[in-house]
């Protein structure tokens, strides 16, 4: 003590062997940990707050921290995380990360580390492959579904506009994720330009609506050049009309960018893949691995079907770079994003894949399509609580069907003092309205019948006063 930046093989074996126990232990307790745990989690951290010490220190405060970070927290890696859009973290994928942090290569320019490169790229295929893109298509793992939306609209921009942008418009739905609108911001459009279009009662674009917007802005000067459709929406699961939405991005001569970074692995059931017909007519699509494949938090996906379109849109070359290899059958995936030196994503989801097999996830998504079935039936059979949406994903929607936006709320915090769901809210028509997202790997039918029976008795006490 302290230990040198390099540390003695014994220290670094009793390290990683307690924070091996510490991993195995915290997996372990995750079906009785407190969904949500905020009491005194503010005061706790200003007690964290302090410069890096001078000197070094000993190891196992490291472990307290972490314990402390998870037991004043929602419990994103738990069963009972329903709110927003639940993650996971795959324990395949923290090997991953300890091993290839260790090793450390560089994967962003195929030449420096070809396996590594070629690696990430089966993952990127097989994503291209789920949706029927052509060879040409090309994509890139990003840090999330915020940054591929950035990707996709930029690309669009370049694809579809002349340097002298700034009359583009895209088109959304009130529904889209608001990464789209600051893609858009960030790529130089001025906030009208993102026009805002109908949804039908289902709060799905309306096209015949997109149509009529399409021809309107196009007589007041603007060029449209984009529209963005969801593949399951972040506040209702709702999905676009795919296939018309292309229809009208083919006769319009639009870019088409579907956002499935929620919903996108459901491709991989049957019934994703009926709901989702016409994706693979989109000109790209956003997918997050770190959402429908259950991986840590950091990483996104980009697919785009005509490759060329990405990399026209983000490559800039460097003199320093010249004696790189040049882009191949492997890509050199900094020429197609916004990034240089990064983390070694494919090897995070590549891990999973290998060990678990494709058959596993379809697996798991198919059963939190089910369990989204017995949830929306349970709820919907209590006389207190309307269900305005059938679920198109796996996310339910409800309220009360007697109470304002004040007793909503009172229901929302009656359900999350349970501490064993932990659920969100939106506001939908101008309505307070929660939503319970089943997409954790973890979350399975006990889990969520004891959150219909929580719902329950929380609609209970709360209209009874
Ligand atoms: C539909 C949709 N798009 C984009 C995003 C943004 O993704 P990220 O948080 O990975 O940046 C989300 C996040 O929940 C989402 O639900």
């Amino acid at each position: 003590m302290p230990y040198p930046l390099d540390p003695s093989p014994d220290d670094m074996r009793a390290m990683g062997e307690a924070a091996l126990a510490f991993v195995v232990d915290f997996l372990q307790r995750r079906p009785d940990a407190p969904a949500s745990a905020f009491e005194g989690a503010a005061e706790t951290a200003r007690r964290f707050r302090m410069p890096p010490p001078e000197e070094g220190n000993g190891f196992s405060p490291l472990i307290d921290l972490v314990e402390t970070i998870a037991q004043h927290s929602s419990d994103n890696a738990g069963p009972g995380f329903l709110a927003y859009i639940p993650g996971g973290g795959l324990y395949a994928s923290s090997l991953a990360e300890l091993l290839s942090t260790t090793i450390d290569r560089y994967v962003n320019l195929w030449g420096e580390a070809p396996v590594a490169a070629q690696i990430e790229n089966n993952v990127v295929r097989w994503l291209c492959d789920l949706f029927a893109y052509p060879p040409e298509s090309r994509g890139v793992l990003t840090s999330g579904g915020s940054m591929a939306n950035f990707s996709a609209i930029v690309s669009a921009r370049k694809a579809k506009l002349p340097e002298n942008f700034l009359t583009g418009a895209l088109y959304v739905s009130e529904h889209a994720h608001a990464s789209v609108m600051k893609a858009a911001m960030l790529a130089g459009f001025p906030t009208r330009n993102v026009r805002i279009v109908a949804t039908d009662p289902s709060l799905r674009m309306d096209v015949d609506a997109l149509r009529r917007q399409i021809v309107d802005d196009r007589g007041a000067g603007l060029r449209p050049f984009a529209v963005v459709a969801s593949a399951g929406t972040t506040n209702t699961g709702a999905i676009d009309p795919l296939d018309d939405l292309a229809g009208v991005a083919a006769d319009e001569g639009l870019w088409m960018h579907v956002d499935a970074a929620y919903g996108g692995f459901f491709q991989l059931t049957a019934r994703g893949r009926e709901r989702f017909r016409g994706i693979e007519r989109a000109d790209s699509i956003t997918l997050d691995p770190h959402k429908g494949m259950f991986l840590p938090y950091g990483t996104g996906a980009l697919v785009v079907r005509n490759g060329r379109a990405l990399r026209e849109a983000h490559f800039v070359g460097a003199a320093y770079l010249q004696d790189l290899a040049p882009d191949a059958d492997i890509p050199n995936f900094a020429e197609y994003s916004a990034e240089l030196s990064r983390d070694f994503r494919g090897l995070r989801a590549w891990f999973p894949l290998w060990l678990h097999g494709v058959s596993a996830f379809r697996e798991a998504l198919d059963e939190k399509l089910d369990l989204t079935e017995a949830l929306y039936d349970g709820l919907k059979s209590d006389a207190l609580l309307e269900l305005p949406w059938a679920p198109d994903l796996t996310v339910v929607p409800f309220r009360l069907r007697d109470g304002d936006d004040v007793a909503n709320r009172r229901l929302l915090e009656a359900i999350n003092a349970s501490k064993r769901v932990f659920l969100s809210s939106t506001v939908i028509d101008g309505r307070f309205t929660i939503r319970a997202c089943i997409l954790s790997h973890r979350t399975h039918r006990d889990r969520i019948d004891e959150c219909i029976e929580i719902v329950r008795r929380a609609a209970a006490s709360v209209t009874s006063g």
